[in-house]
């Protein structure tokens, strides 16, 4: 039996542990004990941190994998990659392990490839006012290596962005923070997969956020509502861009907003399928396509097959914040059953989300296309 190994066992990396399974591998997954639903679902489950690429190589080696694959995880990707390189399979280069996960080369590497970028700077303390004026208000504040809206912030004046700036340098790995202008506009992603090189877009999806100031993703839907003559050009934006972080192999998720003239300007990009169920459900419901077969068998060096599978339809998640939330939940699932494609709950609905991680749960609802 072919052995994968599988970076990430929670409940977002779990449909890939399943698919894996489903297609007969033996699947190897490897995350820090926490009690997670992966460690039950896997073949065998190895309690090592994700991010301990070498610990998790010499089980593999002995073990022997023939790939390494994960779902939507940036701290996923450098172990993922890792992996794939001791093994000698396709992978992107090294130089995509940076540019796709730190906020800071990222943003160098797209202005160097001509791509259109706000102003941005890195910082590891708060700059002096002059700097931060010239740049114009408002500002937006992130961690340069972190995710799912952890310490980001819009801030609207010189005192907004010193009250706010150490807590998003507190959230980062390395201690840093971006600072770039405010895109303002509709935001979406652009799914993708690639392989030797060659980008196939898979589909464009609407991102809701709870916006200023903390842009916590609320919810996702594909396809999203872009009018069709603007999408050649959305396209042949995003695998510029994806050529500029030279991701060459599996999956990404290109996070964009659109200028009122229909102009991409990109957020930013994960050589990863997108989390929040985007890239292991949304994405097959909404096309047919299946993504995450795509990814393992991308990852295993095979072209992956982009054949429709089944009858595409709209698809949305929509995130559980508060006791109205849960409310819609439970009555869409009594109301339309066969709407609800999956429903996750904590319980805990009206405890505070300060970003995604901490969110109550979800519910995934299909509905036929309407052209
Ligand atoms: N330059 C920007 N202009 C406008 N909004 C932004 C900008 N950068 C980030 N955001 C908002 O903040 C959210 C989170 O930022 P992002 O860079 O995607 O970090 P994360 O890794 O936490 O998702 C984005 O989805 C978007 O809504
Ligand atoms: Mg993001």
């Amino acid at each position: 039996m072919e052995k994968l190994a599988i970076i990430g066992a929670n409940e977002f990396q779990n449909p890939l542990i399943e698919k894996a399974r489903r297609m007969g591998f033996e699947t190897h997954v490897f995350a820090w004990a926490a009690g997670d639903v992966g460690e039950r679902t896997a073949d065998h489950f190895h309690p090592i941190s994700i991010t301990e690429k070498e610990a998790i190589w010499q089980v593999c080696r002995e073990v022997g994998v023939s790939a390494c694959c994960s779902i939507g995880s940036d701290l996923a990707v450098g172990t993922v990659n890792y992996i794939q390189r001791k093994l000698g399979n396709p992978c992107n280069p090294e130089i995509t392990d940076t540019v796709a996960t730190d906020k800071y080369q990222m943003r160098r590497a797209l202005r160097e490839a001509g791509i259109p970028c706000p102003d941005f700077l890195a910082v590891a303390r708060t700059p002096e006012r002059r700097t931060v004026e010239a740049m114009g208000w408002p500002l937006i504040v992130k961690p340069t290596d972190r995710s799912g809206s952890r310490g980001i912030f819009k801030a609207e004046s010189y005192e907004d962005l010193c009250a706010n700036l150490p807590a998003a340098i507190g959230q980062s790995f390395q201690k840093r923070a971006v600072i770039e202008q405010f895109i303002p506009g509709p935001e979406y992603s652009c799914e993708a997969v690639s392989f030797d090189g060659r980008h196939h877009i898979l589909s464009l999806t609407k991102k809701y956020t709870t916006g200023a100031p903390h842009f916590i993703e609320t919810g996702h839907a594909e396809p999203a509502d872009i009018p069709a003559a603007l999408l050649p050009g959305i396209y042949r934006e995003m695998e510029r861009a994806l050529d500029a972080l030279q991701i060459r192999y599996g999956a990404s998720h290109g996070e964009f907003k659109l200028t009122v003239d229909g102009h991409v300007r990109i957020v930013e990009i994960g050589a990863r399928m997108g989390g929040d169920c985007i890239g292991s459900d949304l994405v097959y419901l909404s096309t047919g396509v299946d993504y995450m077969a795509a990814v393992i068998d991308t990852a295993r060096g095979v072209a992956p097959d982009l054949a429709p599978k089944r009858e595409p339809c709209r698809a949305e998640i929509r995130f559980i914040f508060s006791p109205a939330d849960a409310a819609e939940m439970e009555r869409v699932r009594a109301a339309a059953p066969d709407r609800v494609w999956r429903a996750v709950y904590d319980g805990l609905a009206g405890a505070p989300v300060t970003d995604s991680s901490n969110r109550h749960g979800y519910w995934i609802t299909t509905a036929p296309l309407t052209h």
